[in-house]
């Protein structure tokens, strides 16, 4: 018997960037947990929020305050290194959701290979799992990726839409189409394998509804352009605007 779709798709607000413009001067404004409680008024249902290496925008100090003014629950995205997990394990965020980091890149620019890294991944997905938390791995839709990140016991995929989202912004309509192709039939995938689906990375109010429309995909992440937005017409205005475009997408 197939498993039931999900009935609607959560909105996870990435706060990441709040903290990058507060970092270019230092100081405590503007301040990611104020944005996160926004986000929260503003149909937010979870706040995700990227704790990297190199601290360029969530800091250590940003995760504990998060885990106590905020009563949205917190995906926590890293890397799987050894300082991320201790952190993730002393805090116990709802979500825990591994992710590739290179300290060169400007953002996460492909999902993480659990294929080709599994036995350095798997010892983190039990672990983080036994801690209560619900294992996300940020990966391509690929079905063999897919596969492995069953097999290693994750709850959740959260399928990378770079590529989908660089066509739109390529204007190359057959590729995005392509693109979309895959994410539609990876989302199938990984629900037949009964693992729960998110998607993110690069969506836009252009770009999103046709990800949204994908009945398997229960969650998706957005962060970059909903803050980007926010110059332009406020946090709220931004968040209510991609929620409502997702919920129009999956009437
Ligand atoms: N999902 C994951 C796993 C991510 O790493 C990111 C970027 O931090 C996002 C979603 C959100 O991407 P964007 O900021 O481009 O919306």
């Amino acid at each position: 018997m197939s498993r039931p779709l999900p009935s609607s798709v959560r909105l996870g607000v990435n706060i990441d960037h709040v903290a990058t413009i507060r970092n270019a001067r230092g100081g405590a404004h503007p301040d990611p947990v104020r944005a996160a409680r926004q986000a929260s008024e503003s149909g937010a249902d979870g706040i995700t929020a990227h704790l990297r290496e190199d601290r360029r925008h969530i800091t250590d100090s940003d995760i504990d305050r998060l885990m106590a003014e905020i009563d949205l629950p917190l995906n926590l995205e890293m890397a799987a290194t050894p300082e991320m997990l201790e952190i993730a394990l002393r805090h116990k965020p709802h979500a825990v959701c591994l992710v590739p980091e290179k300290r060169e890149e400007r953002t996460t620019e492909g999902g993480l290979d659990v294929a080709a890294g599994h036995n350095h991944i798997a010892p983190y997905v039990r672990q983080l799992g036994e801690a209560g938390c619900r294992v996300s791995l940020f990966i391509e839709p690929d079905p063999v990726q897919i596969a492995v990140a069953e097999a290693m016991g994750a709850a959740v995929v959260e399928l990378h839409t770079g590529a989908y989202c660089e066509a739109a912004l390529e204007g190359d309509a057959a590729k995005q189409q392509r693109l979309l192709e895959r994410m539609i039939e990876a989302s199938q995938i990984a629900h037949e394998r009964g693992l729960e689906v998110h998607a993110g990375h690069g969506l836009t109010y252009d770009t999103v509804k046709p990800i949204a429309a994908i009945a398997e995909i229960a969650e998706l992440n957005i962060g970059h352009f909903l803050i980007g937005e926010a110059i332009f017409r406020g946090l709220r205005e931004s968040v209510e605007t991609m929620r409502g475009l997702i919920l129009e997408a999956r009437s």
